[in-house]
């Protein structure tokens, strides 16, 4: 897979994206990503990338010819591809979206800054506006970076476990079971017996117990929404 990114800020994805999986993914050649520089595309002497918005109010909106003129260039570069803007208005990412996501070729992520974004690219540029979740951050790069981890797990070779990411919590609409290492006594604390048993019908049974239990307590939502799943 092929992301591209378009942002204020190029600063800030070096570092998440050059360690562990990630990285070794790049390295592999499972996952390209480039990082660009939306100022790059941006016209005039001043290359201005944002304006106030059009009817008052406070707060500085990202103009569209820049964005556009990005996006446009990188379809021409590399292909046709996927455009996600990253915004809090967009459909919330699950992993069922990153599983979605994950077969695309070419994905370019938008990453708005300030008050926001002139609507004209969510409206006639984006094919797909992604939130992270209900709170407001700063701007679309940190959301960027987290679907950017989300999709990577799904892509086939990145784990080295094929089965991790179906293992994983939410996978079954359920959260995961919890996990213990050695030792089996820690500060008076014992790991659960069924674990040290060497009997794998019974650990897969405890596991699905768990999780179940886990999910009732923590998550009520994910039970009524497989329940309902199922009828
Ligand atoms: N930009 C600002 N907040 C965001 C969020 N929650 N998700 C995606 N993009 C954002």
């Amino acid at each position: 897979m092929r992301v591209d990114v378009l942002t204020l800020f190029p600063g800030i994805f070096s570092g998440p994206l050059d360690h562990s999986i990630l990285l070794k993914a790049r390295e592999a050649g499972l996952l390209t990503i480039a990082v660009h520089d939306l100022r790059e595309f941006a016209e005039g002497k001043h290359r201005v990338t944002d304006e106030p918005p059009l009817g008052g109010g406070g707060g500085m909106v990202m103009k569209p010819e820049p964005i556009f003129a990005g996006v446009e260039a990188l379809r021409e570069r590399f292909g046709p591809g996927k455009a996600v803007l990253l915004s809090p208005q967009g459909e919330t990412l699950t992993s069922s979206l990153a599983r979605r996501l994950a077969p695309e070729e070419h994905l370019i992520l938008i990453c708005g800054r300030y008050e926001g974004v002139d609507q004209r690219v969510a409206d006639h540029l984006a094919d797909l506006e992604v939130s992270i979740g209900d709170y407001v951050l700063t701007g679309g790069e940190l959301p960027a970076l987290v679907l950017i981890d989300a999709v990577a797990r799904f892509l086939p070779g990145v784990l080295g476990d094929p089965m991790a990411s179906t293992r994983d919590s939410f996978e079954e609409g359920l959260l995961e079971a919890p996990q213990y290492t050695r030792p089996r006594l820690f500060r008076g604390h014992a790991v659960p017996e069924v674990l040290l048993s060497g009997d794998h019908a019974a650990v897969e049974e405890w596991r699905r117990e768990e999780a179940l239990r886990r999910t009732r307590e923590r998550r009520p939502d994910l039970v009524t929404r497989i329940s309902h799943k199922g009828s």
